[in-house]
């Protein structure tokens, strides 16, 4: 399955009950999300420790949504193939934490998942130049990765433009994903930079009515 054009809104469930995942899951399913982003942290790469490939395929079991599963892990290639076993419809590797990129990116293609690429918010834009024919996605981070409900940090609305002018430039079809912080007092402004894919954790699920939540992200994002 492949994850949607966009606009889209994928909520990330970092910010979910973990006590109730399944229902967590269905429940933003019913209320309108296009894809379902899995924060998989290591404590090494990023300061915090999530899940692995048990619960994407636990989540799998659960919606016919796809899965955007955004690895912030380093050596990431010994664990590509299981977690795309597991239901993994999209795998995003960080920049900086992989050595051979290229590499890398082959390991996810050849088994069959979608390719994307993160940065984090230190990272100019201008690094993915080399590997951008070789990916789907492009995720610019707009918090530094490891916890869900940090705010969002202002120069990330700036590397959008770059990104999205050089994806038009080599008319590549990438699409460019952001989270972190991702709101809708935001979200208008990304959508205008660029941004097709839209991650958000806490302005979803800290939400009481998740329908509401998701509906007034789009709204925001539909007006532009
Ligand atoms: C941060 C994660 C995000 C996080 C976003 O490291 O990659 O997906 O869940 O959470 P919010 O939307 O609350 O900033
Ligand atoms: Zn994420």
């Amino acid at each position: 399955m492949k994850l949607p054009k966009g606009p889209a809104v994928l909520p990330s469930i970092l910010s979910a009950d973990f006590s109730r995942l399944g229902e967590e899951v269905r429940a933003v399913e019913a209320a309108g999300a296009d894809a379902i982003h899995i924060d998989v942290m290591d404590g090494r790469f990023v300061p915090n420790l999530t899940v692995g490939p048990m619960i994407v395929e636990a989540v799998r079991s659960v919606t016919r949504l796809p899965l955007d599963v955004h690895l912030m892990i380093v050596e990431p290639d010994h664990l590509i193939a299981e977690f795309i076993r597991c239901g993994a419809d999209s795998i995003t590797v960080h920049l900086e934490a992989c050595t051979h990129l290229h590499r890398t990116l082959q390991l996810i293609k050849n088994h069959g998942a979608s390719t994307g690429v993160a940065i984090n918010p230190a990272t100019p834009v201008g690094f993915i130049e080399p590997v951008l024919d070789d990916i789907d996605l492009l995720l610019i981070m707009s918090v530094s990765p490891g916890f869900g409900g940090q705010s969002f940090i202002k120069n990330s609305l700036a590397k959008t433009q770059v990104a999205r002018q050089m994806i038009r430039e080599r008319g590549l079809a990438v699409s460019i994903e952001v989270d972190g912080g991702v709101q809708p007092g935001n979200a208008g402004l990304l959508r205008a930079a660029g941004v097709d894919l839209f991650v958000a954790g806490s302005a979803i699920f800290n939400h009481a009515d998740y329908k509401a939540a998701i509906a007034d992200l789009r709204r925001t994002i539909d007006a532009i």
